[in-house]
């Protein structure tokens, strides 16, 4: 069966990003000319997905309204001849079917995909993480899409991997797995969090995942840890010893948007590659840099 729908879930609190997600969702955040979780989306439905289920909670209506249709705004841009922007607006509205869930308290990762657990259904779907952006490598699919190709071939779960350095373990879930060639990963085990010297491996797991609709029975079942979450790495934990699943290094730069350096470097990062704002920010950062960072 293909995969047709995608979960993203938006309903952590942000913590990270204060005070910027005081009153503001961190997935809204724009980088360079669109927020966050726009590239999230159009990186769905660029891999064939048909309809997405955002979870979101309290205060995070704006990521709705985002996708949503715009009378006034529309009818302003049409009086003003503006009709790039007026294209642009109303292709958000149109470009995907979206449903919103909300999770009522943030308790964690695998309790929000199990909020979209009815909307799914039983059949394979795809999780996105609302702040994580994949930059493909040139000539290479979109992350997600570059997972749904796997899956397609091989019929057996698949999430993203990274190799990230020593020091930034700490923050991800990292895989036990053996290598099957080409990039891919079969994954035994994986730890959440480890400290860099009882990590297993340097792969670490990034946020999009093509999974089996048993997973919702797991984390049905996945107890909550120490800080009241139910952890989506514990429900892979106990679907590894289900059944193959499997790891995939995607190619492309990948940016946790979440936190502000990461944030600072998918702007700057993304900015550069800009097809018009690209050049003229580059010409600046140079001329900045090369005055000392006192001007340009
Ligand atoms: P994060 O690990 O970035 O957590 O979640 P967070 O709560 O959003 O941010 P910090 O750590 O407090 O700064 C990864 C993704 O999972 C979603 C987040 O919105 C983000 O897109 N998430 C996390 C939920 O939807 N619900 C949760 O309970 C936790």
């Amino acid at each position: 069966m293909a995969v047709r729908k995608a979960i993203i879930p938006a309903a952590g609190l942000g913590t990270r990003f204060l005070p910027a997600t005081k009153a503001s969702p961190k997935e809204i955040i724009p980088l360079v000319d669109k927020p966050a979780i726009q590239y999230v989306v159009e990186e769905a439905v660029a891999a064939g997905i048909e309809e997405i289920i955002l979870v979101t909670a309290r205060g995070k209506q704006a990521l709705e309204d985002h996708f949503d249709r715009a009378p006034e705004l529309e009818a302003i841009l049409e009086a003003r001849g503006k009709r790039d922007e007026l294209g642009e607006v109303r292709r958000l509205a149109e470009f995907v079917t979206l449903i919103a869930v909300r999770q009522k308290q943030a308790l964690g990762l695998g309790h929000a995909v199990l909020v979209a657990k009815d909307l799914v259904g039983d059949e394979p779907f795809a999780v996105l993480l609302g702040d994580d952006i994949i930059d493909p490598a040139p000539g290479h699919a979109s992350g997600l899409g570059q997972l749904i190709a796997l899956f397609e071939q091989r019929r057996e779960p698949i999430i993203a991997l990274q190799e990230v350095p020593d020091d930034e373990l700490r923050h991800y879930g990292v895989i036990r797995g053996e290598p099957l060639g080409d990039d891919l990963w079969r994954i035994h085990d994986l730890v959440e969090k480890p400290e860099p010297a009882l990590a297993p491996s340097r792969l670490a797991v990034v946020g999009r995942y093509v999974l089996p609709p048993e997973i919702f029975t797991i984390l049905e079942e996945t107890r909550f840890d120490a800080h009241g979450e139910i952890q989506l790495t514990e429900g892979l934990r106990s679907l590894a010893r289900l059944r193959p699943l499997n790891g995939y290094c995607v190619h492309g730069r990948r940016y946790d948007t979440g936190n502000k350096l990461g944030y600072l470097i998918a702007t700057v990062e993304l900015g550069l590659k800009h097809p018009q704002l690209g050049a003229p920010f580059r010409a600046h950062l140079e001329a900045h840099l090369k005055a000392g960072g006192k001007g340009r």
